[in-house]
């Protein structure tokens, strides 16, 4: 890719996403999934531009929403409303309320009380209220803890006995239909076990739902396929696919999973150009016009993204890569060996498609980047780059 062209072009920081490689993954997870009903509600909190769920929404992708701004955002690029979740943990009433208003497939529960508000607004707006249950399988998905969410340990979901409790409320009662079930273990997960071990608890569940007249329709197993950042032998989609079937047999149920890092994290890149280099004597510091609060995962988690400084390999030795915002976190790399490098090098930043610019922020009064796709071969602007008069905007106004 001519990542020099569109950086002149557009300008950095910059997202870059290659929208024939989010296509090729939606299709080899459909593919894997073909021997049964599916339905791939991408995690809109992974990469939520509107140009991004829209090709998704072409390709046939439902969304899993967060917040009613992201069910907002799905509607609002066309995504049929019976191919919308709305999950989280904490849902406020008025969320609630446009979620039931709005008809979308169904509301994810993630407490008791949670349900009883649920059923309550429903009541009020004279409804019926589709949900599911996230159940919270007590089972360590082996990922980084910050990103890891089906411990007891984590503020996810309920256990399989409120779980069990809370369904046959649900069934006794005239405003809320339980048609789905759900779970979500972790994030960026590279083994297998997790998943079956997940799958197997929340499908006996069913089962044991199934017994009490219970019907559910939607078995959701969530999100958090992982992908290669550095080199993780990440899992075969065949392989994933049968150890959640494995234990579906004999259920009829919908498969319904939500990926996001999957669809998107390798699809996009991060550029970034050299302002300058600095050594102190002890140590060597690339410093780059893009920074932590542009694609944070480095200094939240301590990630890896791999990075190449475009036309150049010599003079190779250790270096931070580091942004100008006034924090000690500000880095994409640490004693990463990499060339010697000159003012306006371009630096490739890769697997950034995923968290990268749904997390950025405008901390230091910094602009939220440009984003820019690729489809068969053309480059298109998707979102322009914060001014400054949009960033002090609602501000203005209360001067
Ligand atoms: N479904 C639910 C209920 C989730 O909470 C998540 C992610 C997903 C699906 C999508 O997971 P994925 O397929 O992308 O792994 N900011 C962190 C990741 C946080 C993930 C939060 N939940 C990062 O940059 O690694």
């Amino acid at each position: 890719m001519q990542y020099n062209k569109l950086a002149k072009k557009y300008g950095t920081p910059l997202y870059v996403y290659d929208f024939n490689h989010i296509t090729n993954q939606f299709n080899q997870l459909k593919e894997a999934f073909k021997a049964r009903k599916s339905l791939v509600c991408y995690a809109v909190k992974a990469n939520s531009n509107l140009s991004v769920l829209k090709h998704l929404k072409e390709l046939g992708a439902g969304c899993d929403c967060v917040s009613i701004g992201e069910v907002k955002r799905a509607l609002y690029v066309g995504v049929a409303k019976y191919k919308i979740i709305f999950s989280g943990v904490g849902k406020r009433d008025d969320e609630i309320k446009i979620a039931l208003q709005e008809d979308i497939l169904m509301i994810n529960l993630e407490s008791e009380e949670e349900m009883e508000r649920v059923e309550l607004i429903a009541k009020e707006l004279g409804l019926k209220a589709r949900i599911s249950i996230r159940v919270n399988p007590n089972i360590d998905a082996k990922t980084h803890p910050y990103i890891s969410t089906g411990l007891h340990d984590n503020k996810f979901g309920v256990d399989i006995d409120s779980a069990k409790r809370m369904y046959i409320k649900a069934k006794n009662s005239n405003h809320l239909e339980p048609i789905g079930i759900h779970s979500h273990i972790g994030s960026q997960i590279t083994e297998l076990e997790p998943f079956r071990a997940a799958a197997r608890v929340v499908s006996d569940l069913v089962r044991n739902l199934k017994s009490l007249n219970i019907d559910i329709k939607f078995f959701d197993v969530g999100g958090g396929v992982g992908i290669q950042y550095k080199d993780e032998k990440t899992l075969d989609l065949y392989d994933y696919s049968q150890a959640i079937f494995e234990n579906l047999t004999g259920l009829d149920v919908t498969l319904t999973c939500e990926p996001g890092r999957f669809l998107v994290g390798n699809s996009g890149v991060f550029l970034t150009k050299v302002l300058y280099e600095k050594n102190n004597g002890k140590k060597r510091f690339i410093i780059v016009d893009g920074a932590m609060n542009d694609l944070g995962r480095p200094s939240l988690y301590g990630a890896y993204h791999k990075i190449e400084v475009i036309g150049r390999n010599e003079d190779l030795s250790k270096a931070d890569v580091v942004g100008p915002v006034c924090e000690s976190t500000d880095f994409f790399a640490k004693d990463r060996v990499l060339p010697l490098t000159k003012h306006d090098d371009l630096l490739v930043i890769k697997s950034a498609g995923a968290y990268g610019f749904t997390m950025s922020s405008n901390y230091n009064t910094r602009a939220r980047v440009a984003e820019v796709a690729i489809k068969d071969g053309q480059d298109k602007l998707i979102r322009e780059r914060d001014c400054f008069e949009d960033m002090i905007k609602e501000e203005a106004k209360c001067i």
